[in-house]
């Protein structure tokens, strides 16, 4: 399974803070908010990365995450030169994704909790697998409307009326159909190809699989300065109350058996004096001395 991290688009919504680094490179508490999206797929097993963003802020991301080898994965760039909508990852990342089957995550879109990604990672086979999460704001999304059986009925993006409150969050599994079906798109009246055309295709075919997230799971968006904030008072909460850290790549690979303790405690070593650091020191004592399993 290829993943493809989607950081582009204008962040207008951000400005001024976005005048000199992207929406995705701003921090969310103590970490720039790229660092989680790629956790979270890091966590579910993804080893091979293509992080696709404008041509501007592609040095900038390359200059945070490098080639991926400190973390013991694999990050190749892409741009994107206008943001003509999330489904033209694809064909931008088409090369990279091969003959594989691939997911897509929005590079804004923050997840904690509950085991959802990696058992979705690991049951997938063919088709597409999407999910599905209770808002309060459903206008605002793509919104799947649900039968008696609990299969999807429809999948529609931001509709003025929804037909009910489950929103689809920015991670999407695809098997490698989805280059064929984002070849043959064309754009929405708004000019973009979109994610949800995509996915009403595989729901016409019907092998187009919803997951509802389970109330562990938060899902926040961090589009915005009000919610930016929300998540990284959310963010602070947790790590203060818990003395855990959320959206440590390396910890994630660790504990995901992409870095051994001996790497992990070299790339650890190589970090400036900081918090970061001293966290990432008291996993390796951890794991020392009760195993990879520890955390
Ligand atoms: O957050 C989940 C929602 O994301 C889904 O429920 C919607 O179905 C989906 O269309 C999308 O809605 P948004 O209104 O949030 O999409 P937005 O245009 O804001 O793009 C989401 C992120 O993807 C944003 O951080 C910028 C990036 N992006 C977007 C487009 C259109 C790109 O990198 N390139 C693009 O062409």
């Amino acid at each position: 399974m290829k993943g493809i991290i989607l950081a582009g688009g204008a962040g207008s919504r951000l400005y001024p803070l976005t005048q000199v680094a992207s929406k995705q490179l701003q921090p969310v508490y103590d970490k720039p908010m790229v660092y989680y999206p790629l956790t979270v797929l890091i966590a579910s097993g993804i080893r091979e990365f293509c992080l696709i963003s404008t041509p501007q802020d592609i040095p900038r991301f390359e200059q945070l995450l490098g080639d991926g080898k400190r973390w013991g994965i694999t990050i190749e760039y892409r741009e994107q030169a206008k943001p003509e909508g999330i489904a033209q990852a694809f064909l931008i990342a088409e090369s990279f994704i091969g003959q594989d089957p691939v997911t897509l995550i929005l590079g804004d879109n923050i997840f904690f909790g509950g085991d959802a990604f990696p058992r979705a990672f690991a049951d997938f086979k063919s088709g597409a697998t999407v999910f599905a999460y209770h808002v309060t704001d459903p206008e605002r999304y793509g919104v799947v409307e649900f039968g008696l059986d609990g299969k999807a009925l429809s999948i529609e993006e931001k509709p003025e009326h929804p037909r009910s409150n489950y929103a689809v969050p920015g991670v999407y599994i695809y098997d490698n159909d989805v280059l064929a079906i984002a070849r043959a798109m064309k754009p929405s009246p708004r000019g973009e190809l979109e994610i949800t055309d995509i996915n009403r295709e595989y729901l016409r075919r019907g092998t187009l699989h919803v997951q509802r997230l389970s109330r562990g799971t938060a899902w926040l968006d961090a589009g915005t300065s009000t919610s930016l904030h929300d998540a990284s008072a959310y963010v602070q909460t947790i790590e203060k109350r818990q003395g855990i850290k959320l959206g440590c790549p390396e910890e994630a690979s660790l504990h995901r058996g992409f870095l051994s303790i001996d790497e992990f405690e070299s790339v650890v070593a190589a970090m400036p004096k900081c918090e970061y650091r001293d966290y990432l020191s008291g996993v390796a004592v951890e794991v020392r001395r009760l195993g990879i399993g520890a955390a």
